[in-house]
């Protein structure tokens, strides 16, 4: 009797779900008595747990994260986590879905790999959905005006319901001077550490500033009691005021605005074939992006996600959001870039590249546009899989077919589904680190085909590319590999305005990715309404013999230079202004830190005198160009091998053999597409 009373009153007490009718602003108590009524079972976490524990043989960072090397500025750069060993500590007991998606969120964070996630997929339509309708949010976001200082823009709205704090409309002109008593920007840069999962501290700094102020709950499952610790604002002025975080709960019966809200969440999608339903969620995201960078706005052509514009200032801008155009988008995304190559072959003036929040997309684009940028790139990538019965199942789906023997240039597999792998698979290479072994397939080539390119390429000292560090994902494939092959200038901007330029890195995760639900969609996951993104293949620095052990996602590439811009580039011609002077600047001087990028000069040419090749002046240790002339790229067909100081044969153009051609068709099967990210 007293029993029956008891659990009488926590039900009659605590907020269901179902009490929600409409789009509602609700406070985080009230809203997490729904979100903690949402159930687990012991049985479905300990099967979650053994499906990651099957799955993630598959995760190629899985050894090296036991034990990270570490680069030369730091030595605890990358943090150390043992998958299996964090995965048996997880309790399953609980009966809370959130307590134990939590957990599990915590272990992705902790591998600061974006694209290694655990999400619920709420086209599922399983009871944990119910999670994905809550937003937490503050009644303001974040800017960071270029004289760095924070101010605090007043959010008007949510869901057409109003908000309104007196004190942040009256001071969104006062910079903020401290929040809870502490430098503003500590508050970022912990949510930052704590919340989102990204190796660079400058990328979580771009990440957190609006992370911080809006988000799902489904993509960063924060606290209750983070979410109830109040935040007290300072001004200035000596104004202050005292919020707490608000949650937005989305209806669910109204479809037309969860449609529209589909368009905030954090971390989408990572998956090599677009559904019905993602192609139209990802329009709503082009959407969002589109009003909030102004510059997009009004320069590029209709759900691109890229554009170009040539200003009276006379530099170039070419801006890329995102490498994932949607499905029906894909040939206007093509042509715009096209017509930019146009556009910059039509004039001879500099050209600035910005990537605002890139979030990846397709690999065959990104490479596209790096050779657009930079003509003599190699942007053949070398990687390999880890080995796994699940690598196997993925191999066996496709991805085998776009992979090439980097001696020959034959292809891996000639076919799908295939009865046994070949020799680059079963025959694995393997790596220590330290006393962890990793057991790779032996390094392939995923290579690309020709597309248009620029007749009048400009000089690498002409090219500005402007980073925010978060550049991720296929994004980070175009600034690592500028940066590798010294194709142009890479500057930070955004970023943590206090941080330091030597730990601000040109972009993360040069990796490609699976989702699991398009691989096998009678998962485990699917079961529960839950999917899987992993990290299948590691790339490796252009090394042409092949035995490069750290991944780069383990190896830091540093921007060149930095500038203090923190805003939406909707101010384009503050870019320009910073463009023109860093250009000037390479006119007599570099950093010093680059070798690689060079001062390209015919003279050099011939005083290096090596076949096939083109020189340029060094950068001096006094960080103006030497007259030391060095090898800096070589004729198409050949590959520069900077490590022997020589131009070599590219197998793919000079096959080994007369027989067997190699294709070169563009391979869609292997695509990179990296998280997302907006904020209302
Ligand atoms: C449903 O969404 C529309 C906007 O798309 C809004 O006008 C309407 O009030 C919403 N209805 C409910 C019940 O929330
Ligand atoms: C913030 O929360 C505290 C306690 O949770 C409450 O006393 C206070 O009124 C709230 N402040 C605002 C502005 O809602
Ligand atoms: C790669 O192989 C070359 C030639 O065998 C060797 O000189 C070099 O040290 C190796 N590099 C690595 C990173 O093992």
């Amino acid at each position: 009797m007293i029993s029956l009373l008891l659990l009488f009153i926590t039900f009659s007490l605590s907020k269901q779900c179902s009490e929600y009718t409409t789009n509602e602003i609700d406070t985080v108590d009230s809203a997490f008595e729904c979100i903690e009524s949402i159930e687990t079972t012991e049985k479905e976490n300990n099967d979650i747990i053994t499906g990651l524990k099957y799955y993630l043989e598959a995760y190629v960072f899985k050894d090296i994260l036991k034990n990270p090397p570490q680069p030369s500025f730091s030595n605890n750069y990358y943090e150390k986590v043992d998958i299996d060993a964090e995965l048996n500590k997880i309790n399953t007991k609980t009966t809370s879905m959130y307590d134990f998606y939590s957990q599990i969120k915590n272990l992705i964070i902790s591998t600061r790999d974006g694209h290694l996630a655990f999400n619920v997929d709420k086209d599922l339509n399983k009871p944990n959905s119910e999670l994905t309708n809550f937003f937490y949010f503050l009644p303001f976001e974040i800017n960071i005006d270029n004289d760095k200082k924070m101010y605090l823009i007043p959010r008007k709205s949510l869901g057409g319901i109003p908000i309104d704090v007196p004190e942040i409309d009256d001071n969104q002109n006062i910079a903020v001077k401290t929040i809870n008593g502490e430098d503003p920007f500590n508050i970022i840069r912990e949510f930052g550490k704590k919340y989102l999962g990204l190796k660079c501290p400058h990328a979580q700094f771009t990440e957190a500033r609006s992370a911080i102020s809006f988000g799902s709950l489904s993509d960063t499952p924060l606290t209750k009691e983070y979410l109830n610790t109040p935040i007290t604002i300072t001004w200035e002025n000596g104004e202050s005021v005292t919020i707490n975080y608000s949650i937005f709960k989305l209806s669910t019966p109204n479809k037309s605005l969860k449609e529209l809200l589909q368009g905030e969440e954090v971390k989408q999608g990572i998956k090599p074939k677009l559904t019905p339903e993602e192609i139209k969620s990802r329009k709503e995201i082009g959407k969002r992006m589109k009003t909030k960078q102004g510059i997009i706005e009004r320069y590029k052509s209709d759900d691109n996600n890229v554009g170009c514009l040539l200003t009276d200032n006379k530099i170039n801008t070419f801006f890329i959001v995102s490498f994932d155009p949607k499905d029906a988008y894909v040939k206007s995304y093509e042509d715009t870039i096209s017509k930019c190559i146009d556009l910059f072959d039509s004039n001879k003036y500099p050209i600035q590249v910005i990537f605002p929040k890139n979030g990846g997309g397709y690999g065959y684009l990104s490479r596209w546009v790096e050779k657009i940028i930079s003509p003599y790139d190699d942007v053949d990538f070398i990687g390999s899989l880890r080995v796994s019965d699940f690598t196997e199942v993925i191999i066996k789906t496709g991805m085998g077919t776009g992979l090439y023997d980097p001696e020959t240039c034959e292809v891996r597999e000639k076919g799908i589904n295939p009865q046994t792998l070949g020799e680059w698979y079963t025959k694995p290479k393997i790596i220590k680190y330290g006393d962890v072994e990793h057991k790779v397939s032996q390094p392939s080539l995923d290579k690309g085909g020709m597309m248009k390119l620029m007749k009048n390429p400009r000089k690498p000292t002409e090219i500005v590319v402007y980073t925010d560090s978060f550049c991720y994902s296929a994004c980070s494939l175009v600034t690592k590999g500028l940066k590798e092959w010294g194709g142009a200038i890479l500057v930070g901007y955004d970023g943590d305005p206090n941080g330091k330029d030597e730990e601000f890195e040109v972009g993360l995760s040069p990796t490609s990715v699976i989702g699991l639900n398009e691989i096998d969609k009678d998962n485990i996951f699917t079961q529960y309404g839950y999917e899987l993104g992993i990290s299948v293949t590691e790339t490796y620095r252009f090394n042409y013999e092949y035995n490069e052990s750290i991944p780069r996602e383990f190896l830091t590439d540093m921007i060149d230079e930095r500038v203090n811009i923190y805003s939406d580039p909707d101010i384009i011609d503050i870019f320009e202004e910073e463009t023109k002077k860093i250009i000037e600047k390479y006119q007599t001087k570099c950093n010093p830190k680059n070798k690689r990028l060079v001062k390209r000069d015919e003279k050099c040419d011939k005083e290096i005198n090596i076949e096939h090749g083109h020189g340029g002046y060094e950068c001096g240790d006094n960080g103006e160009w030497s007259t030391k002339c060095v090898l800096a790229y070589c004729d198409d067909g050949y590959k520069f091998d900077y490590i022997n100081n020589k131009c070599i044969e590219d197998v793919c153009v000079y096959p080994p053999t007369d027989d067997g051609t190699p294709s070169m068709t563009v391979n869609l099967v292997m695509i990179i597409i990296g998280i997302i990210t907006l904020i209302l």
